[in-house]
């Protein structure tokens, strides 16, 4: 380690005093960031009684290596590296619930979050004055200057989705940058979702009104190092968790997203179907086998690249799972058809038995793949 970035020997009147503030710092490749975070949070912190845990999802550039030399020299400071899971909110709730602190605050690694304002934070959780304290862009004195026009309207978009559709009152929800007091976190976790990237979105939601919330301003810097991890594919989990939570939690945002890939597979049947069939002359059977392979097929990758994008398959294991998927989905095909069956033996309605042998082909599908196709490692 760098003789530099050193820290000061420990203090122990410090150490011994009780905690006041957990900070927790979710982190995927931010190697080159942390010491500089954690150096800032000593300045700004001062005597509070303060400990810091950093969740690292296994980063590929051993960003877990770096905290653990921190934590070594300073107990203030925890990692706690996550293996074969990825995920901001479910990274931020773990080092949560993994912390110790009356009040929590959760920010970003790469320095975009001031640090400066969290002894402002704290005071109003300590004063009683909020129950949660939001870190915001878009209220008077707060900026995202850093965003460029395409992400700032997407942002904007998104935040105004979330107002309408979850009746969510204040001004940036999709802020990474806000504390909580610990037990009124530890009564919503257990509704709380671990997928995406918007834990405030979330909590402030599933909390329906019941927090008292002030919002700060605060100006969204620039990135130190590194690059960001936000893909066009946040707008996907934004998606399901917007459904999710208006929806009362009845369906997951995985369930969802397996279930649109399915109706994807329904298309891409057909369209095969349609093309050997009608262009290339293929006898039926045979054309709607095909058909049912392929969309078998785009469905895993489909399912893979979407729905199960935190526990992708590579490799091998790749080859395996489509295997194990083409397995799954038969024995779903024939439950499918033996529920129809006998519904209609019952009740001759043919949509009725139609749509009760779908859904049955899907739960079962979706079931048995989250078991034996993306099982957790
Ligand atoms: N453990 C873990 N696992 N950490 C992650 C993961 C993950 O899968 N993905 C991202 N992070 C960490 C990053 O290392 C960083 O410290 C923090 O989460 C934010 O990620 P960035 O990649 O820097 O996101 P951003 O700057 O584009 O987005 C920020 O601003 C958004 C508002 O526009 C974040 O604060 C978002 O939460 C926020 O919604
Ligand atoms: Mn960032």
């Amino acid at each position: 380690m760098n003789e530099a970035l050193r820290p000061a020997p420990l203090d122990s009147t410090q150490a011994a005093a009780a905690r006041q503030l957990s900070i927790v710092v979710p982190t995927f490749n931010e190697r080159e960031n942390v010491v500089t975070l954690y150096e800032r949070l000593k300045a700004t912190l001062g005597e509070t009684p303060w400990e810091v845990v950093f969740v690292d999802d296994n980063s590929p550039d051993e960003t877990w290596q770096v905290v653990r030399e921190l934590s070594q020299r300073d107990p203030r400071v925890r990692c706690l590296r996550r293996i074969g899971r990825r995920g901001l909110s479910g990274a931020c709730i773990e080092g949560i619930l993994a912390s110790g602190a009356p009040f929590v605050a959760v920010m970003d690694a790469d320095l975009q979050h001031d640090e400066t304002r969290l002894p402002q934070m704290l005071a109003l959780l300590q004063d009683g004055e909020a129950e949660l304290v939001v870190g915001s862009r878009y209220i008077d004195g707060g900026s995202a200057d850093s965003f460029n026009s395409q992400r700032r309207g997407v942002s904007e978009f998104a935040t105004l989705i979330a107002k309408r559709l979850l009746r969510v009152e204040i001004a940036d929800p999709m802020s990474g940058f806000f504390m909580i007091r610990r037990d009124r976190f530890e009564e919503l976790a257990p509704n709380l979702s671990v997928h995406g990237f918007k834990i405030l979105l979330d909590i402030v939601a599933t909390a329906r009104g019941s927090l008292r919330t002030v919002e700060i301003p605060f100006t969204f810097g620039t990135r130190l190092a590194g690059e960001s991890k936000l893909d066009s594919m946040v707008a996907l989990d934004f998606l399901g968790l917007i459904l999710a939570k208006m929806t009362g939690d009845a369906v997951s945002l995985r369930f969802l997203l397996f279930a649109l890939v399915g109706s994807i597979g329904l298309f891409v049947h057909l369209l095969t179907l349609d093309v050997a069939f009608n262009l290339f002359a293929v006898p039926f059977t045979e054309a709607h086998a095909l058909g049912a392979v392929v969309a078998m097929t785009s469905n895993f990758i489909l399912n893979n690249a979407l729905t199960y994008r935190d526990q992708r398959l590579k490799g091998l294991a790749l080859l395996r799972g489509l295997l194990l998927f083409y397995l799954v989905c038969s024995v779903g095909l024939l439950a499918n058809v033996g529920v129809a069956f006998s519904i209609y033996g019952q009740q001759p309605i043919w949509w009725l038995a139609g749509a009760a042998g779908a859904l049955m082909g899907v739960v079962w599908n979706y079931a048995m793949s989250s078991l034996f196709v993306w099982r957790r490692r």
